[in-house]
């Protein structure tokens, strides 16, 4: 899409900078550097330069600038993506939503905020939570993921058994186009029948239909006071028997997993040990326990566990401060595993699915990883496994991650016998791509790629993620 002569790109640039005199342009090295990747850390940022709209006008600007150039655009939130989906490295313009990240307005009858899409999910939480209400999407990279980025890979994290993904939460959408042309997706209605709904096909489209300038998200009532624990279990066979007993007795916000080496990386990178001895896996789970009845309840599920032997120990938070440490242990992982270039699975089964698919892929994981770490955690409850893997260090980037893809490719096969999808909640994007014909069927990505025409008739939104 993007000539490879600079020359004429730069030219293009020239144009754009005279066509919009107040767009901020940046082109200095450190900025390419930094606006051109994701988490991913696995290409080279090469883009062309970052433009900063300040405007939805700005956008649709840019966008048909880059198709009378055929200049590639790359959509651009806070980068915490860790599947290449914000990776530029082919010159392309990075088109920055950093500047658009304000609040546009509340509506206290609808139970809405419309905000615009730069801004970070933590700034809609708070502006949520400043109305009495809450936006309750929630993860650890809630201070520099944005909005935009969110609604693009359909974000889930670490509250979906309660609530759902992104995609339940957004009332209405604002797009730019493939062609420039501004969209206006479901304006906020509760009941729209009336055809295709586009909002949900622009969700989860990785920013490769259209650009989301603005969204209406739903807000709801905060939970009632909650109750934050740390179980510890001998296995994996422990940790479903336990999932399906505190699902039927509590009222679970939130059931998380890790095992005993996504502890040490954790511990190791400043989190406080909460429960002593070795134990295999645990627990983070949070439960409404508004009153002694929830609470009871709460004990009673802890002590079949461990009277049936699938409860090795566990601790209660008594305080805020707590809780928050306990959350720690799982929030902190993907920070703790970054310095060992993580190869990152973010698999996805039905939860009936999981007991046998678990039994086949620990064995082809021992058997295919006999020398790597591997690093299991995840949102267990919504039946997504992060299965990370990590570099060993005198290993060469390029054969680690030859070798994971080989991997992958067995994983991709097991996960489409037992109905799973390759990703959960993080996307296809670059790093995914090889193998999504494993979760969609042909027919479905030839449908896709004839949206993709619709939408972006000249290809110039995100080319080259997704397929
Ligand atoms: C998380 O749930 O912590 C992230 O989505 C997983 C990851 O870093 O692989
Ligand atoms: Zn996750």
């Amino acid at each position: 899409m993007t000539s490879p002569d600079p020359a004429p790109n730069a030219a293009a640039l020239a144009e754009l900078a005279a066509r919009l005199p107040s767009l901020r342009l940046l082109t200095e090295p450190s900025d390419l550097e930094h606006y051109g990747r994701d988490w991913t850390r696995r290409w080279t940022p090469a883009p062309l330069a970052i433009a900063f709209p300040a405007a939805v006008e700005e956008v649709q600007a840019i966008i048909r600038w880059a198709n009378e150039h055929g200049i590639a655009l790359v959509p651009s939130g806070g980068r915490t993506g860790l599947s290449g989906g914000a990776v530029a490295a082919h010159g392309e313009l990075v088109l920055s939503l950093e500047r658009m990240n304000r609040v546009l307005g509340f509506d206290a009858i609808d139970r809405s905020l419309t905000v615009q899409a730069g801004i970070t999910l933590q700034a809609a939480q708070e502006a949520a939570r400043n109305h009495g209400l809450i936006y309750p999407v929630d993860f650890a990279a809630r201070g520099s993921c944005s909005i935009g980025g969110n609604i693009a890979t359909n974000a889930g994290g670490i509250r979906v058994i309660r609530y759902g993904n992104t995609r339940e939460w957004i009332a209405g959408v604002k797009v730019v186009a493939g062609n420039g042309e501004l969209l206006e997706l479901n304006r906020g209605l509760i009941k729209n029948s009336s055809g295709y709904d586009l909002r949900h096909l622009t969700i989860g489209s990785e920013g490769t239909l259209g650009v989301v300038v603005e969204a209406t998200l739903r807000l709801t009532d905060p939970p009632p006071p909650s109750q934050v624990m740390l179980l510890a279990l001998p296995d994996m066979a422990a940790l479903m028997q336990v999932f399906a007993l505190f699902r039927a007795r509590l009222k679970l916000q939130a059931f998380e997993f890790f095992t005993d080496v996504a502890l040490r990386h954790v511990l190791a990178h400043g989190a406080q040990r909460a429960i002593d001895g070795d134990h295999s896996f645990y627990v983070v789970t949070e439960f409404d326990a508004a009153d002694e009845s929830a609470q009871d309840a709460a004990l009673a599920a802890f002590e079949q566990g461990v009277n049936e032997g699938w409860i090795a120990d566990g601790a209660i938070a008594q305080s805020e401060a707590q809780a928050a440490a306990l959350w720690r242990l799982r929030e902190g992982i993907t920070e703790s595993l970054a310095p060992h270039k993580p190869y990152k699975n973010d698999i996805s089964l039905r939860i009936g699915a999981l007991p046998a698919f678990l039994e086949e892929i620990q064995a082809l994981l021992g058997r295919e990883y006999p020398h790597f770490e591997v690093v299991w955690f995840g949102h267990i409850g919504d039946g997504n496994l992060h299965i990370n893997v990590l570099k060993p260090a005198e290993l060469a980037d390029a054969d680690f991650i030859a070798q994971c893809e080989h991997v992958t490719r067995l994983l991709a096969g097991v996960l489409q016998r037992h109905g799973g999808s390759i990703s959960a909640e993080h996307g296809i994007g670059l790093v995914k791509k090889p193998y999504l014909e494993g979760t969609r069927s042909a027919a479905e990505i030839a449908l896709m790629r004839g949206l993709k025409q619709v939408f972006d008739p000249r290809g110039v939104l995100n080319p080259g993620k997704l397929f």
